[in-house]
């Protein structure tokens, strides 16, 4: 089967285009995905379970942490083109017994309370409108004592490095749509958490990038 095959192009919420992100995602990200999964599963130590990648895109971070570990990975988007993507994907790389696609929004996620072992999302939280909702709906789905791991790191600096310069020469304004959105979901932030009162959570900010890291 053709995953390009009567696809109309666009304009999404999340960046760009479902076509053109996969174009960027096969590459131009694509090392970051591994990585990050490693670091996930080392930080959270959940290898088996159920698993939220909350706007999954083409669901690269999801079939990476399922392509290391036992979980069932629920990918979940708000652009059906995106998960007909994810799908495409995870049956090609033989996860799709392991997987479900979700469509809808990360302010009203249609998954029963307590469904989930952990949530993981990257580069998605820039573009969702009201953090408070969102991170109160990702808390919703959490089993207690079940982590999430959200945000937009490039899992080691060398990648954030080489990834940086080659869209910054592809597309020069390509940070200039959600850089603002950014700097203000991290000033939130801890207000959010409080309000919202995880367990515990901790914010990784290194060179590699920024995670909130989150136990229910
Ligand atoms: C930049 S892409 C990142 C995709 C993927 N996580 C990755 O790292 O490759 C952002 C994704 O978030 C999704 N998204 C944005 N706002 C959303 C919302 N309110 N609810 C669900 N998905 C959303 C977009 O449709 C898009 O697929």
């Amino acid at each position: 089967m053709d995953k390009d095959k009567n696809r109309e192009t666009k304009e999404h919420k999340g960046g760009t285009n479902p076509q053109s992100f996969d174009r960027i995602v096969r590459e131009v990200f694509a090392p970051i995905y591994p990585v990050i999964a490693q670091q996930i599963v080392a930080k959270t130590l959940t290898t088996s379970g159920r698993c939220l990648d909350a706007g999954c895109g083409t669901g690269a971070l999801g079939r990476a942490i399922a392509q290391i570990t036992d979980l069932h990975v629920t990918f979940f988007d708000q652009s059906i083109e995106m998960l007909e993507l994810a799908k495409w994907y995870a049956n090609d790389e033989n996860i799709g017994d392991r997987s479900a696609f979700l469509e809808g929004d990360i302010h009203s996620i249609l998954l029963q309370d307590e469904s989930m072992d952990i949530v993981i999302s990257r580069g998605s939280s820039p573009f969702w409108d009201d953090w408070h909702r969102a991170y109160g709906e990702i808390l919703r789905v959490l089993k207690v004592g079940g982590h999430a791991y959200i945000g937009g790191g490039f899992g080691t600096k060398e990648l954030r490095d080489s990834i940086t310069a080659h869209m910054s020469k592809e597309k020069p304004d390509w940070r200039d749509s959600f850089k603002d959105r950014i700097k203000a979901e991290r000033e939130a932030l801890p207000q959010i958490m409080e309000k919202l009162n995880p367990a515990s959570h901790t914010i990784i900010d290194d060179e590699s990038g920024w995670w909130v890291f989150i136990t229910k």
